[in-house]
């Protein structure tokens, strides 16, 4: 024995057993490193992970952390180095109990694993199988061209328009501009509810354009705040409309009124203006080319109208709009039923779009651009707004609601494409969808990471890795797919090598309500499946939801069920790593609650970036965009540093995590500090009650049990009085540092 003991200590290599000790989540994985693949990626996610557009999900967690994650358990070495290298990690069997768009699942996939996912939404099933289901690109993209070319035949003339500059009528639209109108409660006329004149910022176009409150002709200013008066009729122009906080007085009588009134319906527009693209004109053109809407636009749009009536359609779908937390802001306007939240030329092209792929005889194309007509419809709805910055349209999903602005913006149906180089001039079309769709599933073939040298970004083609099941010459791995409530799945006892994953974040998603909006017309295109029931809402979401009575205690009894489950089939030792974010404490407690029950410990709580800086839907909120990354397992070893059990030292590891995304490019703000407390507490709480817990009892007592081992670990108000006034940089400055373990062990088992 001491020969061999001797051998170890003098050999290079570390023996057997001291790297597998080395290996795992809590000593591999890379705060810095991570965060700043984390950060780029969501910056333009397609670019990084372009399997994402083979059909919208929300909130999508960064693929590179899970990327991330897996290696940094699997794989021995530096994952600076392992992240850009082909692995095949063929035999393990990973699971993903809310796989939702698939983030993880794909990650493990196409490292070589067998992934076994579920999703009580149908849609998350359909979308997930349709990013790993092997695709004829070739095939695929002479069918979506096929179809194309069918809508250009019939509905292409729609989408044309006079250049006012060469007075050629071939220009081609890129988006239709539409305002809602009132009629007034007094007089009864009706008025546009304009919130302000501004249609262009003089950032992607030379000069403001603005919209005059008298004519409607539009202008071009280089001074907005000064921006004149209307050439055409001389009315001083100005950037504020009338319509503000539901209030619009009558251009007429004066009267104030108010909006939406639900009981006259969805709400009408009027069409008022129109960017275009002239061919003609472009070489000689300054940037974009705006125009009032003239006659023969609205001619052409009430041809449209009548094309439609005259049509039998087969694939709009009538149904209602059930009431949500989500769907009530669409009561509330006057929307009851679905096809409402359309134009008749946008349900023209969907019908026509439905049924040209219904006559697809090919299965696997059906699906595909099945798939892509209801990736299309979040563009072709009149919720879609224009961002007057950018100058694009803006998705219904642009933020996790329905927001119902006062401008809708109606892109060309077809898409706009240069000729030859295949490339889209504006969104929202087919040809948008369909080029998106091709780049996501040749990815599958051809995986790739990116990286920055000297400023630059490169691809690097991760050789021998692919998303999908087979592969020629190649060793094939399981893909196990349900659409069911992870609350009730059965899983073989030690089947599972890990499972990492990405669970509702309480209520902060209705993926449910949100979804519908795709489903009820995907589900007349696809039928049998899991497409039976008409909506996708489901009694057992384990999402926060008013309308449908699910609360804290529904969110904790669920995942406690699910993480048990989940603990049962884990081999010994093995992790169930997800990530976590909230801005209130209390949402995490129902996760401590379903890690005790499940009698997990949590090893790790690791901080990465998870959502872009200037995300719509918390820009300028001061919240949160760092996750916590919550590693738990059933037996193994946790560094010893991190069990504080002070605030002052719970502030120090807070510090210490700040230090490293601000090395990996993140500029921490107070909700990120924030987050990163809340889950090192939950860890904390979690490790000095785990051996006095008890499953049974009830719910609403086992949360107050968390809250108070929160309480008695200082509560995050002691935490926060320890950290820096200011974060940023916040290395250099620091309050706390943490100490390292003086003495061995380093590392203490449970
Ligand atoms: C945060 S999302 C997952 C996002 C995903 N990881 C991604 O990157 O796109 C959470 C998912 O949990 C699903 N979910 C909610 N309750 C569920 C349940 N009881 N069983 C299975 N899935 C559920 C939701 O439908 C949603 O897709
Ligand atoms: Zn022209
Ligand atoms: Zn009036
Ligand atoms: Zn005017």
């Amino acid at each position: 024995m001491a020969v061999q003991g001797q051998a170890n200590l003098f050999s290079e290599e570390p023996s057997q057993k001291a790297r597998s000790l080395d290996r795992g989540i809590e000593r591999q994985f890379d705060v810095t490193f991570v965060s700043g693949l984390a950060l780029r990626e969501k910056q333009i996610q397609q670019n990084y992970r372009p399997i994402i557009a083979v059909h919208k999900w929300f909130a999508r967690r960064p693929g590179t952390l899970f990327r991330a994650l897996l290696l940094s358990e699997f794989v021995e070495g530096a994952l600076k180095e392992t992240f850009y290298e082909s692995h095949d990690l063929a035999g393990r069997q990973i699971a993903d109990p809310f796989m939702g768009g698939g983030t993880p699942l794909l990650e493990a996939n196409r490292l070589g694993c067998s992934v076994l996912g579920y999703d009580i939404n149908p849609m998350a099933y359909w979308v997930v199988k349709q990013e790993i289901e092997e695709l004829d690109l070739y095939k695929y993209r002479e069918a979506a061209a096929e179809i194309e070319q069918q809508l250009e035949n019939e509905i292409g003339d729609f989408y044309k328009t006079e250049c006012t500059l060469c007075g050629k009528r071939d220009a081609a639209v890129k988006y239709f501009l539409w305002v809602k109108t009132h009629r007034c409660g007094n007089c009864t006329r009706v008025f546009d509810l304009f919130p302000g004149y501004l249609l262009a910022e003089n950032r992607r176009h030379p000069k403001n354009v603005l919209l005059c409150p008298s004519c409607g002709e539009l202008n071009e200013t280089e001074e907005r705040n000064d921006p004149g008066i209307c050439s055409w009729c001389r009315t001083p122009l100005i950037l504020k409309g009338p319509a503000a906080r539901s209030h619009c007085a009558c251009p007429d009588c004066g009267t104030e009124n108010t909006y939406p009134h639900k009981s006259n319906g969805p709400p009408q527009h009027r069409m008022f203006a129109i960017e275009y693209h002239c061919f003609h004109c472009r070489p000689y053109h300054q940037g974009r080319f705006f125009k009032k809407a003239d006659a023969a636009d609205l001619d052409r749009y009430r041809e449209a109208e009548r094309v439609l009536l005259n049509s039998k359609p087969e694939y709009i779908p009538d149904n209602q709009i059930l009431a949500g937390d989500e769907t009530s802001r669409l009561h509330r306007w006057g929307y009851t039923h679905y096809r409402e939240m359309f134009n008749d030329r946008q349900l023209l092209g969907l019908e026509l779009t439905c049924r040209a792929i219904a006559r697809q005889k090919n299965q696997r194309l059906r699906e595909a651009l099945s798939t892509n007509l209801s990736d299309l419809l979040r563009y072709q709805n009149m919720l879609c707004r224009y961002d007057t910055y950018a100058l694009k349209s803006l998705d219904i999903f642009s933020v996790h609601g329905f927001p119902v602005g006062l401008i809708s913006c109606e892109s060309n149906f077809l898409g706009l494409m240069k000729e030859k180089a295949r490339v889209n001039i504006g969104s929202g079309g087919w040809s948008n969808i369909v080029e998106k769709f091709f780049k996501a599933k040749q990815y599958c073939e051809h995986p790739f990471e990116v990286i920055r040298q000297n400023g630059r970004k490169r691809q690097i083609p991760i050789a021998d890795e692919w998303i999908g099941r087979e592969r020629e010459g190649k060793r094939s791995r399981t893909v196990d797919l349900h659409c069911a409530s992870s609350t009730q799945i059965d899983l073989l006892p030690r089947s599972l090598d890990a499972v990492f994953t990405d669970p509702p974040y309480f209520a902060n998603v209705q993926y449910a309500e949100l979804m519908d909006f795709c489903y009820v017309w995907l589900r007349r295109l696809v039928t049998g499946e899991v497409f039976h029931d008409q909506t996708t809402r489901h009694s057992s979401e384990l999402t926060g939801n008013t309308t449908m009575e699910r609360d804290l205690d529904h969110f904790t009894e669920g995942l406690a069920s699910v993480w048990s489950r989940i603990a049962t089939a884990l081999k010994p030792g093995a992790p169930l790593a997800f990530t976590y974010h909230h801005n209130t404490l209390e949402a995490y407690y129902p996760l401590s609650v379903a890690i005790l029950d499940a009698g997990l410990v949590c090893s790790a709580s690791l901080a990465c970036p998870a959502e872009m800086g200037a995300s719509i839907h918390i820009s300028g909120t001061g919240s949160s965009i760092v996750d916590t990354v919550f590693v738990c397992r059933s037996t193994g070893r946790i560094s010893r540093r991190t069990l504080a059990s002070t605030p002052r030292e719970i502030a120090g590891l807070v510090e210490d995590d700040l230090e490293q995304l601000t090395n990996g490019g993140h500029k921490p703000t107070r909700g990120d500090a924030r987050c990163i407390a809340y889950g090192h507490l939950i860890r904390l709480a979690i490790w000095h009650i785990r051996k006095t817990w008890k499953k049974e009892g009830e719910t609403g007592e086992k949360l107050q049990r968390i809250s108070q081992a929160v309480r008695e670990l200082g509560g995050i108000e002691q935490v926060e009085h320890y950290l820096p006034a200011n974060l940023s940089p916040i290395s250099g400055k620091r309050t706390v540092r943490v100490k390292e373990a003086e003495s061995p062990p380093y590392e203490v088992s449970f």
